[in-house]
């Protein structure tokens, strides 16, 4: 894909839930590597893609069901021709089996969770010096009962499956069970040994290439004199991508800050200074709180709320192109959005969907993302990158690590957590306090980098209770922590009784408008993360 990458893996995705991993692991070893949809085309693996290496990844289906996704035709034959190694992980084995004329077939009897590999031979090309039984993480339903020629079974399960095949002579590999999981003891080792000494990679993948090379791809596309704007959030993604863009065409980048008044405490005044004093980057903060609170104002719907939200933004960018415009003579061409690789990745559909595709849709999420008629060509730095990563080059381009680690924040703010009218009963006041003790407490517990995402949440309900002797009637507020990878599934926080005492007193003490507080146990699916 870049000219600095000398080496790339394609991880062909059969729709396992580990996919992202492999690709992650590959990345962790400096090794540049893309996911392609399990039925991506002869051409764009082999022309486009230029592989060193292949995985096949692992999946919910059977080999024999019909439709099962496989491999392009030609592929075998172009591997060789090539030599191009390949490893099938778990359904991948069962392809390289299936495909090349040996037999898999489903026992009933199924292997899920750590077992130990045994039966390794002294000389295999897979394993090297790893011939000691080895504990791993299996899930499989169907094995392999015949080897197609040339292959030999290289480790086995204490249930005596086949679990690790190699071929004699040519480089093609198969695995029952999943090195990339951590509960695989020797798996990442099995793993660099296939991409360093048998695939020969080498190691080119690295933020600072990552860097200069995103630098340089700007500068082309941006020319000597056109203007490029940016929507700073405050969060990681477009801090990164606006520091990044400013290297490469310095003040020519225009970056707008928008104060919607949803924001959370102090969060327009620290994240300009930071901009200002830090980052040396320079942002026009532009507010435009009295707008929205007023268009806000009666409106309960979260649906509208969100729409109205949306709205005032837009008009408020349109502003900000012509701001620019006036101050500079020129209209801004190219518009920096912080789109990562996630969103951009297509992969097998869950099973059971009528999609050929998945794509990772969360774009209805993403403020930044402006509408077409804007006319804006956009820049999109981070699109190789998952999150880790992004994190790693807002570190070498020294931004404050307090902010690249930050939670994830809504486009639409506090109003997503004020249930009702958000200009009602001093609603965002008092929910900004409350988050502001709850978020520092978890800071102060060195629980911050734990958690995905924690908030408190304003309920439009008064419960009864008793401050300094005397009958309350006040505001109920909720606690939510949660875990997750990346937002689309979660889990609650087991925070310890301490933690939720501490901070339950904190809140009733210092914020007069709340006398009860409630922690949210609730993973999601069946709830969301925000409560609207
Ligand atoms: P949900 O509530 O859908 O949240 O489980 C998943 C992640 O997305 C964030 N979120 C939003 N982000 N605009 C945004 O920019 C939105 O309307 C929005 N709704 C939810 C949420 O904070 C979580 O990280």
């Amino acid at each position: 894909m870049t000219q600095a990458v000398t080496s790339q893996v394609v991880i062909l995705d059969y729709g396992s839930q580990y996919t992202q991993l492999i690709t992650r692991r590959v990345r962790e070893v400096e090794v540049y590597s893309i996911l392609l949809p399990g039925d991506a085309t002869f051409k764009r693996v082999f022309e486009e893609n230029n592989p060193t290496a292949i995985i096949l990844s692992g999946g919910p289906n059977s080999v024999h069901v019909k439709g099962a996704p496989s491999v392009p035709d030609g592929f075998w034959e172009e591997c060789e021709k090539r030599q191009i190694p390949v490893l099938g992980i778990c359904y991948g084995m069962q392809l390289i089996v299936h495909c090349l004329r040996g037999k898999v077939e489903g026992l009933g009897k199924g292997e899920f969770g750590r077992m130990p590999v045994v039966d390794i031979p002294t000389h295999t090309k897979l394993f090297g010096e790893d011939i000691e039984p080895q504990n791993v993480w299996m899930s499989h339903g169907d094995e392999a009962t015949v080897l197609p020629d040339g292959f030999k079974c290289i480790g086995k399960s204490e249930q005596g499956c086949v679990v690790a095949i190699e071929h004699e002579t040519k480089n093609l590999f198969g695995l029952q069970y999943h090195p990339e999981v951590t509960h695989s003891e020797k798996g990442m080792r099995t793993l660099k040994h296939f991409l360093f000494n048998i695939a020969k990679c080498e190691r080119s993948w690295s933020m600072a290439n990552v860097l200069e090379e995103q630098i340089q791809i700007v500068k082309e596309k941006v020319g000597e004199t056109n203007h490029v704007i940016c929507a700073l959030s405050g969060g990681v993604d477009s801090c990164v991508a606006a520091t990044l863009v400013h290297r490469a065409i310095g003040d020519r980048l225009h970056c707008c800050f928008v104060d919607n008044g949803l924001l959370r405490y102090k969060e327009a005044e620290r994240v300009m200074e930071m901009f200002k004093n830090e980052l040396h980057l320079p942002v026009d903060c532009v507010d435009i709180t009295e707008k929205m609170l007023s268009e806000l104002k009666g409106v309960s719907d979260p649906e509208k709320k969100r729409k109205i939200i949306g709205k005032e933004f837009i008009e408020c960018f349109k502003e900000y192109k012509k701001t620019v415009e006036k101050k500079t003579g020129v209209v801004p061409k190219f518009l920096v959005q912080g789109t990562l690789y996630p969103d951009v990745i297509e992969s097998c559909p869950p099973p059971g969907s009528d999609q050929k595709h998945s794509h990772t849709i969360k774009s209805h999420h993403n403020v930044g993302g402006l509408p077409k008629e804007l006319g804006f060509e956009l820049i999109e730095p981070l699109r190789v990158l998952f999150k880790d990563e992004v994190r790693r080059l807002g570190k070498i381009m020294d931004v404050p690590r307090n902010f690249v680690a930050r939670h994830p924040f809504p486009g639409p703010g506090l109003a997503v957590r004020i249930l009702g009218d958000v200009t009602e009963n001093n609603a965002l006041e008092t929910l900004r306090l409350v988050d502001e003790i709850y978020i520092n407490a978890i800071k102060e517990f060195g629980l911050y980098d734990e958690i995905w995402q924690a908030f408190a949440v304003h309920l439009p309900i008064k419960s009864v209770g008793v401050q300094g002797d005397q009958r309350s009637h006040s505001h109920v507020v909720g606690l939510r922590a949660i875990t997750s990878n990346d937002g689309m599934t979660a889990d609650w926080y087991p925070f310890e009784p301490k933690f939720l005492q501490e901070v339950s007193n904190r809140i009733t003490n210092q914020v007069r408008a709340v006398n009860r507080v409630v922690y949210d146990i609730t993973s999601k699916p069946p709830s969301t993360i925000e409560w609207e």
